[in-house]
């Protein structure tokens, strides 16, 4: 597997552990209050970024270069950032619009994984 997909998967399995110890903890208190911060740390976190540490280990997919790197700073801080901005919105400390600072990483990361996968439609069938 590459080193990427490794990374992918780390940060990934950390953001499923905290979104899970998180939900638990929701669980317990009956304070469900942060419930979408919890929902976008295990969906952006730990789903997306799965499925993308998944997609640049696949045999005969695409070569895990510098945009792979870039895919995974750009993804892996905008899920940090949501489940850390979030809360701070939801408790009516911080404006919505600090949220950029979370969608503009999490969108770019998409898009690179979006070019990643228009570029293996160059390669040959495996
Ligand atoms: C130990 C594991 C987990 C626990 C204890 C847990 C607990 C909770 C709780 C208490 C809520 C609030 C429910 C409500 O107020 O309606 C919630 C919402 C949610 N959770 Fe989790 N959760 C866990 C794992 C996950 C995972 C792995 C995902 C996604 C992959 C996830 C996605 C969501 C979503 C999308 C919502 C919002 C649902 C809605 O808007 O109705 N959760 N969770
Ligand atoms: C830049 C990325 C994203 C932004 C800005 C965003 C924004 C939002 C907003 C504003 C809501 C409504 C929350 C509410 O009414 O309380 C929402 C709900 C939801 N989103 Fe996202 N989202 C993003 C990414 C994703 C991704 C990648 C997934 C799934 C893989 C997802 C799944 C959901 C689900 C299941 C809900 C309903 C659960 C809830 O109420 O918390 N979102 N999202």
């Amino acid at each position: 597997m590459p080193r990427v997909s490794t990374a992918f998967f780390t940060i990934a399995a950390l953001c499923g552990l905290a979104g899970m110890v998180w939900g638990s903890q929701m669980g317990a208190s009956g304070d469900h209050s942060l419930h979408p911060a919890h929902a976008h740390l295990n969906l952006v976190g730990w789903v997306t970024l799965s499925i993308m540490g998944g997609f640049y280990a696949l045999p005969g997919g695409p070569k895990a270069g510098v945009l792979s790197w870039v895919n995974l700073a750009l993804s892996s801080v905008g899920a940090v950032l949501m489940a850390a901005l979030l809360p701070q919105v939801l408790m009516q400390k911080m404006s919505g619009q600090i949220m950029i600072a979370a969608e503009v990483p999490t969108i770019l990361g998409m898009i690179c994984f979006l070019i990643s996968v228009i570029s293996s439609w160059r390669r040959p069938v495996a």
